[in-house]
C-alpha cells in the first residue's frame, strides 16, 4: 500500500553506529545506566503529578505552598496552582547560603577579548539594583518590558531583574530590523525598552540604539528606554524617555527581595516565526518553567559543580532563555558567555575560547558544526580541547556525518554527545539521550525525558508502527509547556491542538525505530511526496552530507507532472571541491546508492550559501519556491538572515 492513504512517512535511511556511554563517564553520571533512566521514566509515566509533585517541592523555593500540582483542561494548563515563588529567587538567593556563594555565575567575553567574571553574590547585587531601577521607571508586575541587547551579562541581568519584580520580558535577537522590533512591542504593548549603544560583530558595530529609535518611532506604548554603554559609539538620547543603564544604576540600591509571584504569573514572551504570517508571541509562566530548565539542564548535561558549560545561543532565542538564562543558573552551575562571532578574528575562535577557559561542556547548533566542517580542521587542530567532556546539539536535525565530525574532531571521540530535540514552544528539552545512561545514535535524539509522553500519528489519527514517520505529538502536559499566544487564544487552540485533539501537535514529523529511539524527519509541511512515497528533507540531505566533498545541503520537492514531486536539492560544497557536471553526476548516484532510487535527487544546484533565519535553520520554504520557478517568494522573508543569498540563488537559475 502507498503511504500517502495513511500520510505515513517512508524511511529510507538506515544507520547503525551505537556508541555506548563509556564505563568512566557513567560512574559518575547521577543517572548512570538504562535502567536507572528507565526506571525514572516508568515512575513519571505512571503518575506524573506525584512525579512532578516531588520534584517541585525539593528542587524549587516556595514562598507559599501550592494547592495542587495540575490543573488540565485541554488546551490550557495550570502547573502547581495557588503556590506562590520567583524564578529570580531560584536562580540566585537560592545559593546565597550555599558555597556557592563565591562560585562564578558567568564568564563572558567580549568578541574584543574583553573578559568579566560574576559570582552568584556579584549577580545577585547588579539584579537587584537593575530591579529596583525598572521599579524607579514605573515597571509593574505584569508589564512587558522589551530587550534588545548584545550578548553581554547586562542582558541575563535584565532577563533576571524583570523575573525578580514580576514583569514580563520580550528579548528580541539583536539583528533584527527596527520594524520587527516595532511589530513585537506592538503585540505585547511594551512598557519599557531596554538596549545598548552598539554591539560587536565580527569587528564592526552594530548601531543598536539608532535601529531602536527608529523602532520606538512606531512603538507608541513604549515611554522609557535604558541605553547600556557598551561601545562608546554616538548615540543620540532622547530627553525624557531615555537614560543611561549606569546612571540608573549608581543610584540604585542592592536591596531588592524577590516578588513572591503566582505559579503561573508571566515570566517571558518569546517571540518566533510562524511558517507564514505574523511571528507568535509564545507565552511561558514561572513555575513550571524554571523546574523544566532546571530539571532538564540538570539531567541532560549531567550537571557537575566544577563544569564550565558553554551554549552558544544568543539569548534572544530560546536556547539561550532556558540554557544561559535560567536553567543553569537555577542549578548552580558556571555558564561561560561570549558575545561574538565564530569566526572573528579567525575562524577557530570557539576551539580558542574552550582551551582558554577550559570548557567542559559545549552546547552548540547542526548550523555552526556544518560551517566549521566547511571551514577546514586545521582551526580545529591548533587547539587542545582536552578540557571537553560533553557536546550538545540543538536546533535542526543533525546529519550523522557531520555529528560524526563532532563526535571524532571536537570530542575526541571521548565525549557523549546529546542530540537534544525541542522547541520555543516546550520550554525546554524533550528528548535527548541522558549522557551517562543512554547509548547514542548518531542523527536520533533517542529517548524522551522523564514525564514526557511522545506519540506518532498518521492522518487518521492512528499511532503509526515502528520506523514508519508520522506526526509528532505529546500527550501529556508537561511543566515546562507554552502557556498560549500572546493574546491570541484562538490562534493557540488552532495551531497545537485542534489537528490532533487532546494532543499537543509539535509540527514535526518523526518516527521510531527497532529499538525505540526517536529521529525527527523535519517539519510537517517539509515532506517530499515522490511517487505516492512520502520522504523526508533530513534523509535526502545526511545522504548528501555523507559524501566527502559535500558541507551543507538541503532537499525540497518542486511539482513534477509524473511523480507528484521532484526533488530538487541545493548543495554547498567544502572549500577544496569545485562544482562541475560530474560531481552533480556524482552526487545523484550517491544518494542512489545511500537510500535508494526513490530518493534520487532529479535537479542538483550548488550554491555558495543556504537561507536561513537568524537562528541558523535553513528556509526550505524559500527553496521550494525558487526551485519550482515562483518568482515571487511568498509568505514572511522577515527572519531571514542574509538576503542576498536568496538574490544570488535566485541568480543562480539555470
Ligand atoms: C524546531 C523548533 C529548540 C530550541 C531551538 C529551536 C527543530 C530543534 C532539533 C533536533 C531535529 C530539531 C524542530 C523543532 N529542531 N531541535 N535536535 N533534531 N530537529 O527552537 O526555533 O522553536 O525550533 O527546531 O523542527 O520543531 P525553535
Amino acid at each position: 500500500m502507498s503511504d500517502s492513504t495513511s500520510g505515513q512517512i517512508d524511511s529510507v535511511m538506515t544507520e547503525d553506529r551505537l556508541f555506548p556511554p563509556n564505563a568512566e563517564f557513567a560512574s559518575r553520571s547521577a543517572i548512570g545506566s538504562m535502567a536507572a533512566y528507565q526506571k525514572l521514566y516508568d515512575e513519571a509515566k505512571a503518575n506524573p503529578e506525584a512525579f512532578w509533585d516531588k520534584l517541585a517541592k525539593a528542587e524549587l523555593h516556595w514562598f507559599k505552598p501550592y494547592d495542587k500540582v495540575l490543573e488540565w483542561k485541554v488546551p490550557n494548563a495550570k502547573w502547581f496552582v495557588g503556590g506562590k515563588t520567583n524564578v529570580s529567587y531560584n536562580c540566585l538567593d537560592a545559593h546565597l547560603t550555599t558555597a556557592r556563594r563565591n562560585k562564578a555565575a558567568i564568564i563572558w567575553e567580549g568578541e574584543p577579548g574583553d573578559t568579566r567574571t560574576l559570582t552568584y553574590q556579584q549577580l545577585h547585587q547588579e539584579v537587584c539594583k537593575f530591579a529596583n531601577a525598572l521599579k524607579k521607571l514605573g515597571v509593574k508586575p505584569g508589564d512587558v518590558v522589551s530587550i534588545y541587547m548584545p550578548m553581554t551579562p547586562e542582558l541575563v541581568v535584565a532577563m533576571q531583574a524583570c523575573a525578580r519584580i514580576g514583569a514580563v520580558h520580550s528579548v528580541i535577537f539583536a539583528g533584527f530590523s527596527a520594524e520587527a522590533i516595532a511589530d513585537r512591542n506592538n503585540d505585547a504593548n511594551a512598557k519599557i525598552q531596554l538596549t545598548a549603544d552598539a554591539a560587536w560583530r565580527r569587528g564592526k558595530q552594530l548601531e543598536l540604539k539608532s535601529v531602536v529609535d527608529e523602532a520606538l518611532a512606531k512603538s507608541p506604548t513604549v515611554e522609557k528606554c535604558v541605553v547600556l554603554k557598551r561601545i562608546g559609539n554616538e548615540v543620540t538620547m532622547q530627553d525624557g524617555r531615555d537614560v543611561w543603564w549606569h546612571d540608573v544604576m549608581a543610584e540604585a540600591s542592592t536591596d531588592c527581595p524577590a516578588a513572591q509571584l503566582d505559579s503561573e504569573a508571566p515570566l517571558f514572551i518569546l517571540y518566533t516565526s510562524g511558517s507564514t504570517g505574523k511571528p507568535k508571541g509564545i507565552k511561558h509562566t514561572t513555575a513550571g518553567y524554571i523546574l523544566w530548565a532546571k530539571k532538564t539542564f540538570e539531567w541532560v548535561f549531567d550537571h557537575r559543580d566544577e563544569d564550565i558549560f558553554w551554549c552558544t545561543a544568543d539569548c534572544g532565542w530560546i536556547t539561550g532563555h532556558s540554557y544561559v538564562a535560567y536553567g543553569p543558573l537555577a542549578a548552580g552551575a558556571t555558564v561561560m558567555m561570549y558575545e561574538g562571532a565564530p569566526n572573528w578574528p579567525l575562524e577557530n575562535r570557539f576551539w580558542e575560547l574552550i582551551e582558554k577557559h577550559k570548557i567542559n561542556i559545549l552546547y552548540t547548533a547542526p548550523t555552526a558544526i556544518r560551517a566549521f566542517i566547511k571551514w577546514g580542521d586545521e582551526h580545529v587542530d591548533k587547539h587542545d580541547l582536552s578540557s571537553l567532556r560533553l557536546l550538545g546539539t540543538v536546533g535542526e536535525g543533525i546529519n550523522p556525518e557531520a555529528w560524526m565530525w563532532y563526535h571524532r574532531k571536537i570530542g575526541g571521540e571521548r565525549c557523549p554527545i546529546v542530540d537534544t530535540w525541542w522547541q520555543t514552544e516546550t520550554g525546554g528539552i524533550m528528548m535527548s539521550p541522558l549522557p551517562g545512561a543512554i547509548p547514542t545514535k548518531p542523527g536520533s535524539c533517542t529517548k524522551p525525558l522523564p514525564g514526557v509522553i511522545p506519540s506518532i500519528v498518521d492522518e487518521q489519527l492512528h499511532e503509526v508502527q515502528q520506523n514508519h514517520g508520522g506526526m509528532l505529538c505529546v500527550s501529556h502536559p508537561w511543566p515546562g509547556m507554552l502557556r498560549g499566544i500572546w493574546e491570541d487564544d484562538a490562534r493557540y487552540n488552532e495551531q497545537y491542538w485542534t489537528k490532533v485533539p487532546g494532543k499537543y501537535l509539535t509540527g514535526d514529523n518523526a518516527r521510531q525505530d527497532d529499538d525505540g529511539y526517536y529521529w525527527i524527519m523535519g517539519r510537517i509541511d517539509d515532506v517530499i511526496n515522490v511517487s505516492g512515497h512520502r520522504l523526508s528533507t533530513i534523509e535526502v540531505e545526511s545522504a548528501l552530507v555523507s559524501h566527502s566533498k559535500v558541507a551543507e545541503a538541503a532537499a525540497v520537492g518542486r511539482p513534477d507532472e509524473i511523480k507528484g514531486q521532484a526533488i530538487a536539492v541545493f548543495v554547498t560544497i567544502k572549500g577544496n571541491a569545485e562544482p562541475s557536471e560530474e560531481l552533480r553526476q556524482e552526487l545523484k548516484l550517491h544518494v542512489r546508492k545511500e537510500i535508494g532510487a526513490l530518493a534520487q535527487p532529479d535537479d542538483i544546484r550548488f550554491t555558495a550559501a543556504l537561507p536561513k533565519t537568524r537562528s541558523g535553520k535553513i528556509m526550505r520554504r524559500l527553496l521550494r519556491d525558487i526551485a519550482s520557478g515562483n518568482a515571487d517568494i511568498a509568505g514572511d522573508t522577515s527572519t531571514l538572515e542574509d538576503y542576498s543569498v536568496l538574490a544570488k540563488l535566485r541568480d543562480d537559475e539555470e
